[in-house]
């Protein structure tokens, strides 16, 4: 893929998510999740230059949290309210969700403020835009092994919160709301499953040989 703007990245981070966006039965949602396939995802990934992909990834940041997350919120917000009398540990839910979106906003935080930021660094560094010493100098301080992911246990906390609710689901007449919510769970699970693996398995495994590359370079 050529160089693309930042309007043509967001289209394009708009157009993937899309695919998942009208699902019309949870068996398409799960058909969906069992046929992923990250080979392949990595496969389309891997031509764009690590400065799109660090584009794609912040437009997906927003994307969660602007549209995903506030979604998620709201079913949950209509479960609580209808069902919370009834269902007294779904308050606890509330909170558990809470706790988890804050570890996502921080883990979304940490990627926007230092690790994207070093790996726009390394690029600027590789087309030349800064001297030796400014370069030994971010490399003395920084490793791209410093941002070490968490991403398992972001996905594992997520997961849970699906199971809390299928078990109240399990126990409720009333399947629809449940329903409404445990897809939307399901398929923000699945997509920032792509999200990390495009993260984990492309955009990390570049940036490790682009430093590879400028130390080298600075040894030579
Ligand atoms: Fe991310
Ligand atoms: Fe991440």
């Amino acid at each position: 893929m050529d160089q693309l703007s930042g309007k043509q990245i967001e289209n394009f981070a708009n157009s993937f998510f899309s695919q998942s966006q009208h699902l019309s039965s949870e068996e398409d949602l799960n058909q969906l999740i069992s046929d992923f396939d990250a080979d392949l995802l990595c496969s389309q990934m891997e031509s764009l230059s690590v400065d799109q992909l660090v584009k794609f990834l912040r437009a997906s940041h927003g994307y969660y949290l602007t549209k995903k997350l506030p979604e998620i919120e709201q079913s949950l917000a209509h479960i609580v309210n209808k069902f919370g009398s009834s269902h007294s540990l779904l308050a606890g839910l509330a909170v558990y969700f809470n706790n988890y979106k804050k570890k996502l906003v921080k883990h979304i935080r940490m990627e926007e403020e230092m690790f994207f930021p070093f790996i726009e660094t390394l690029a600027k560094a590789q087309e030349g835009k800064f001297t030796k010493k400014e370069l030994e100098l971010l490399l003395k301080n920084t490793t791209v092994e410093d941002f070490e992911d968490n991403h398992d246990s972001v996905e594992d906390e997520l997961r849970e919160v699906g199971q809390i609710i299928r078990e109240y689901a399990a126990k409720s007449d009333a399947i629809f709301p449940f329903s409404v919510f445990l897809n939307q769970v399901s398929l923000f699970e699945y997509e920032l499953r792509k999200h990390a693996v495009i993260e984990d398995m492309v955009l990390v495994k570049k940036v490790v040989e682009l430093e590879k590359e400028l130390r080298e370079n600075l040894a030579a």
